[in-house]
């Protein structure tokens, strides 16, 4: 079954995932089976249980010619690994199968879409890529490429579009049992925009419109696309690529966009009414999407940042984490998320602490650890002034400490790997403005998720949330707490496992 090339990759990873033991990985993010790992692609819940794909390169633990890793999973948490599922290996996708996503046909068969890409060399000595949407149908474990791809190329592009830049489809299914999918592709104006395309039947598509365009406003090209209905609004999710900063909202580089709005499902219609970054920390690209069979909008990114790839652990045969699964919902036109509940099955040792008031560092007795849910609660102390500073270290030892640090009278929140066994100089810290008007009185609400390699922090019950990995090794388990100024501080802190 499969290619010679699918064969090989399968036969490769089976043999070389025994060189990474269990300690060397994150406990409950999915990390690459083996070699590389970038974007998540076709999250979707089928035949019983959660699929993840991601883009994957299993020979090295950096990026290269992009296969698709699987797993599946019953609680998102706990990661099965099976067999690759495609490999670079037609003559329309040999430079490899790009970031696309999933849905179960009625007949049962799960259909995958990617980019399949191809890079051409011209008589003059350039050379580009030519992207274009390809289909896999498979039932679960292995797939086979439909003979007619690909479905979607050059001549199914608007006027100005550029055929080097149009990948990562999303596809979903609508009520009616019609599709519909999002691509993200780079127009005329050399930034980005999401087109939209319609199918009968899932096989054959059409161009339907510009669902989206950048306009030259966040970042260039848009990548990984997702779009769906939530708590009444229109969301499209897309991974902007050389984003300029914009106070604390959008840092430099590749960053992640949420646009909420109004959708008219008749007319497929998305008109935009709000902006805003999905992550605020470090580490955190091209989430997409899941729908539960209990109804929940499940999110999941890329725990990495493709400028800080070379933040990593030595002589590991994995690159590559995703993100905690996500619930999301909508409340007044902004994104929320929250760790999803199936996490707080893992919670165990639970340490309760009510009204710690301290004016310098701090340890507290059963607090500590690289496998963490800690919920903080801060006020300033009854009777004292705001407080200059709060500041939470963890994964410390004599050596190292990771920092999450909050000014109330600035309203800002930073998280900070500097000491963190990095020895590059790239991006260690990044700052956010924290939204809700009561941090400018001290109150804040920190819920932290630690898994060995990184920190999730999810801002006032996840109006904002900041990611980071993290790779100082494991024994610096400490955590302190840190105030200039009285803080009065309730912890929470369980033990994940
Ligand atoms: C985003 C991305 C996608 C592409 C994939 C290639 O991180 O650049 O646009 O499909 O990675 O690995």
């Amino acid at each position: 079954m499969g290619s010679q090339t699918l064969r090989e990759a399968r036969k490769y990873e089976e043999a070389s995932e025994k060189m990474i033991t269990a300690q060397e990985r994150p406990d409950f993010h999915l990390s690459a089976r083996t070699g590389w790992m970038n974007d998540p692609n076709g999250f979707s819940y089928h035949d019983g249980k959660y699929h993840l794909f991601y883009q994957y390169h299993p020979y090295d633990s950096h990026w290269g010619p992009m296969h698709w890793g699987h797993a599946v999973s019953q609680d998102l948490l706990h990661w099965q690994y099976l067999p690759a599922a495609l490999a670079p290996d037609e003559a329309y996708d040999r430079d490899g199968c790009f970031s696309g996503s999933a849905l179960t046909l009625p007949d049962g068969r799960q259909l995958l879409m990617y980019t399949g890409v191809l890079t051409l060399r011209q008589q003059d000595g350039s050379s580009g890529p030519v992207q274009a949407q390809c289909l896999a149908v498979g039932d679960g474990t292995d797939y086979e490429k439909y003979g007619k791809n690909p479905v979607l190329d050059a001549a199914d592009l608007p006027a100005g579009a550029n055929v080097s830049d149009f990948r990562d489809p999303k596809m979903w299914r609508k009520e009616d049992g019609t599709y519909r999918c999002v691509v993200g592709n780079r127009p005329a104006d050399g930034s980005g925009q999401i087109l939209l395309y319609t199918s009968p039947d899932g096989f054959a598509w059409r161009f339907q419109k510009v669902f989206a365009a950048n306009e030259n406003r966040f970042g260039k090209m848009w990548e990984c696309p997702d779009f769906f209905v939530l708590d009444g609004k229109g969301v499209l999710l897309v991974s902007p690529q050389d984003m300029l900063p914009q106070g604390f909202e959008y840092h430099n580089g590749n960053g992640t966009l949420c646009l909420i709005g109004e959708y008219d499902g008749q007319t497929d219609t998305f008109t935009e009414e709000s902006d805003q970054s999905i992550d605020y920390g470090i580490d955190f690209y091209a989430p997409q999407t899941v729908l539960t069979p209990d109804g929940r909008r499940v999110m999941i990114g890329w725990m990495q940042n493709w400028d800080t790839c070379d933040f990593r652990s030595q002589n590991v045969h994995w690159f590559g984490q995703m993100s905690l699964p996500r619930e999301l919902s909508v409340r007044s036109g902004r994104l929320y998320q929250r760790p999803v509940r199936e996490l707080d099955a893992l919670r165990c040792n639970k340490v309760e602490y009510k009204g710690v008031s301290f004016t310098d560092t701090i340890r507290l007795d059963g607090v500590k650890g690289r496998k963490a849910d800690m919920e903080l609660t801060l006020r300033p102390k009854d009777g004292e002034d705001i407080y200059q500073k709060f500041a939470v270290r963890f994964a410390q030892n004599e050596t190292y400490q990771t920092s999450l640090s909050f000014r109330p009278r600035e309203g800002v929140l930073k998280v900070d790997r500097k000491f963190s066994g990095s020895r590059r100089a790239i991006i260690h810290q990044r700052r956010c403005l924290v939204r809700d008007p009561g941090c400018r009185r001290g109150e804040l609400k920190l819920r932290m998720i630690l898994d060995r390699f990184s920190v999730e922090v999810f801002v006032n019950d996840g109006e904002q949330v900041l990611t980071a990995t993290l790779y100082t090794e494991q024994e610096a388990e400490g955590i302190s707490f840190f105030a200039d100024g009285a803080v009065c501080m309730d912890v929470v802190k369980y033990d994940l496992g």
